[in-house]
């Protein structure tokens, strides 16, 4: 365990630190008690693991407000989620469009079917301050040829939120994908009253859950999305080719069992804490660090510096001084964690100004104090005085 005096962690963007010990007691009940392989054997533990994995469908599918858990595709993360829907859903001739604000889990796979000549690739320019241009994604989308809609709900980079209504009724009969990596969690989302078809999430950030889950959800379990891989599911074992019924279609392989109960033990903190409450502190946090960031000589701040238009997401650099340099100072002098560079957004960063050298990023999180904000501030103001 590494010896710190006083960690500020400032990385919540990354994965979510300290774990809630609902979490670490979960993950460790599931290995204690729960290490049978559900869905596969008969036997009574087998059972009682096909039991912990539908809980924690069951509690995803119900913080989100989708009435069948069946349309929760577990993944690995989010990188996988969002894979899963763009291989899964996109065929040859097809327009996708979408923001230059998206993190390489999206670009990356798009860029790819672009290149094979498989799909033609549309990224309409988010402003300086990262938010979508809504009208430009309606003029971008093409009648007959968009399949695919893709945007993130909140920036990893700058933390500007997407109003994903206004997205929603500019759709069209494109399927609307959305990476809430950053976003679920931290906000209110309620996918009951959101016309989103494909919502990607992360389980290791704001649902406070561990690493190595995440999900797919499908709005009505239609979308014709084909799985990214093929296997065992313990259903149908007759049959040579994949079940069609989801989630089976979708999920192969041992699922990670122990982690699913962390997931949806980290889920139960937020609703106990209520995710209104902790939107509302992380809004303070954030208008207490912008407060003092902008009245610091020498740091420049990205974004919309307005937490109502941001998650608890804040990007600067500080002018005569590299990311990295800044980032090392605030480690070593000060215990303090945060992330450097182009936080695998390389688009984000053109579009907001800050490539090829990218930012330093202040990530918050339900946690965070008010005294840590102080101490990031005080150290910040050390370091441009030196
Ligand atoms: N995508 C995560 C981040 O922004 C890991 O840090």
């Amino acid at each position: 365990m590494p010896a710190r005096r006083n960690l500020i962690y400032m990385d919540h963007a990354a994965t979510s630190f300290p774990r809630p010990r609902e979490v670490i007691d979960a993950v460790a009940e599931g290995l204690r008690e729960f290490s049978a392989n559900p869905g596969r054997s008969g036997h009574f533990l087998s059972l009682e693991a096909s039991r912990a994995v539908f809980e924690a469908r069951e509690t995803v599918a119900h913080f989100f407000k989708i009435s069948d858990s069946r349309q929760v595709i577990f993944t690995k993360n989010v990188t996988e989620a969002l894979n899963l829907a763009i291989y899964g859903i996109l065929e040859q001739g097809d327009h996708v469009v979408t923001t230059s604000m998206e993190h390489n889990s999206v670009m990356r796979p798009l860029r790819d079917l672009e290149a094979r000549g498989i799909i033609q690739l549309t990224v309409v320019p988010s402003s300086r301050e990262g938010a979508a241009d809504i009208s430009g994604l309606a003029k971008a989308i093409r009648l007959e040829q968009t399949k695919l809609l893709v945007v993130n709900h909140a920036s990893n980079v700058v933390g500007t939120v997407v109003d994903l209504k206004a997205i929603s009724e500019i759709k069209g009969p494109a399927y609307l994908l959305v990476d809430a990596a950053q976003s679920a969690g931290c906000m209110p989302i309620d996918l009951s009253r959101l016309d989103v078809d494909l919502f990607a999430f992360t389980g290791h950030k704001a649902l406070r859950g561990p690493q190595g889950t995440g999900g797919l959800i499908l709005k009505t379990g239609k979308e014709p999305v084909k799985p990214l891989m093929r296997g065992g599911t313990g259903s149908h074992s007759e049959f040579e080719a994949q079940p069609e019924f989801l989630p089976d279609r979708l999920e192969s392989g041992t699922p990670n069992v122990p982690n699913f109960m962390g997931l949806a033990a980290g889920i139960r903190v937020l609703e106990a804490a209520g995710v209104d409450q902790i939107r509302a502190h992380e809004k303070e946090m954030t208008g207490r660090l912008l407060e003092g960031l902008l009245r610091m000589d020498r740091v420049r701040v990205y974004g919309p510096k307005d937490p109502e238009r941001q998650t608890a997401v804040v990007s600067i650099n500080v002018d005569g001084m590299s990311p990295s340099e800044v980032g090392f100072q605030l480690d070593r002098n000060f215990d303090i964690c945060v992330r450097t560079g182009l936080h695998c957004a390389p688009s984000a960063h053109r579009t907001i100004g800050s490539f090829p050298r990218g930012s330093v990023r202040i990530s918050m999180g339900m946690t965070t104090t008010v005294n840590e904000v102080e101490e990031v501030l005080g150290a910040l103001k050390w370091l441009v005085s030196h």
